[in-house]
Order: C-alpha cells, then sequence, then structure tokens
C-alpha cells in the first residue's frame, strides 16, 4: 500500500483547521500512521523545498514555513499521493474547486507567498524522501 507525506502548514495550524482537514483525510478512508506538531528549522525546510531552491518565492516560503508548528502526517492508502493531491485541490487557493481543502477553505491573503494551508507529496519517489526528513527511520 502506497504511503505520502502530508502537512498542515502554520496558516492551516493557525486558523484552527487541524481538525477539519485531518477529517476530510480519515473519510476519505485514508489511514494516519504518524503525525507529529512540530515547527520546522532551516535545515529541514531547506531540504524539504530543494527543488524550489532558486525560484523568487523560495526565500519566504521557507520563512512561512518556519513561523510557526506544522503538523506532518503520514497517510496510507490505495492511490493516497493522487488521492491527497486531489483532495487538497490547486496550488493557487484562489483556483482551487470547491470540495476541496483549498477551494473551500483556502484564502486570498493577497502575500506574495501563497499560504494554501496543505502539502502533499508528488510522486512515490518524493513520497520516501519527504517522509525519511520528517520521520527519520519510517
Ligand atoms: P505543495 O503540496 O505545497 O508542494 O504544493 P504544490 O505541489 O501544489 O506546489 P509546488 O510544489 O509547486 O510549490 C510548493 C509551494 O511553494 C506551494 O504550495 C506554494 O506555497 C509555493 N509556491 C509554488 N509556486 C508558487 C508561485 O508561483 N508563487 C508563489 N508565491 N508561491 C508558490
Ligand atoms: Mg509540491
Amino acid at each position: 500500500t502506497e504511503r505520502t507525506l502530508i502537512l498542515i502548514k502554520p496558516d492551516g495550524v493557525r486558523r484552527g483547521l487541524v481538525g477539519e482537514i485531518l477529517r476530510r483525510v480519515e473519510a476519505k478512508g485514508y489511514t494516519l500512521t504518524s503525525v507529529e506538531l512540530r515547527t520546522a528549522d532551516d535545515d529541514l525546510l531547506a531540504a524539504h523545498y530543494a527543488e524550489h531552491e532558486g525560484k523568487p518565492f523560495y526565500a519566504p516560503l521557507v520563512e512561512f514555513m518556519g513561523s510557526g508548528p506544522v503538523l506532518a502526517a503520514i497517510a496510507e492508502g490505495n492511490r493516497v499521493i493522487e488521492g491527497f493531491r486531489a483532495l487538497a485541490g490547486a496550488t493557487d487557493p484562489t483556483a482551487a474547486l470547491p470540495g476541496t481543502v483549498r477551494g473551500d477553505l483556502g484564502r486570498d491573503w493577497g502575500l506574495k507567498v501563497q499560504q494554501n494551508l496543505v502539502h502533499g507529496s508528488d510522486s512515490v519517489e518524493s513520497a520516501e524522501r519527504e517522509i525519511g526528513l520528517w520521520f527519520p527511520g519510517r
């Protein structure tokens, strides 16, 4: 069975949306096998977002992601990687469809960094790499 790394970003934790977002994951039938709330340091975020290094939004993104606690979780299930990304919706909350986390709950704060509530791994390779970063040994 497939697994993925889910992050509820600092905007989601600050807004009290942890329960609502995890409810949707569980309602879809995915199993949470690890859950941890913590504030990520720069080393972890640099490794997590290595693919975006050098892009204009990289520095503000890392600053935002380290601005408060993040809920990190491992979710398991059949095709969970694609399935969670479908639950999350489009990266830009102003474009995300109703019925998705970002479409229903995301807001346009007029900020440079997209504060889009959640992260989900985008491939089996990314999932295993990211799980290794956030949950070493699991
Ligand atoms: P994640 O699940 O968070 O990885 O989102 P994603 O896969 O939909 O997007 P991607 O991996 O391309 O980008 C990671 C994060 O960087 C996004 O979730 C946004 O927070 C931010 N981001 C991505 N593209 C842009 C952009 O063009 N402008 C800005 N301001 N932020 C961006
Ligand atoms: Mg991504």
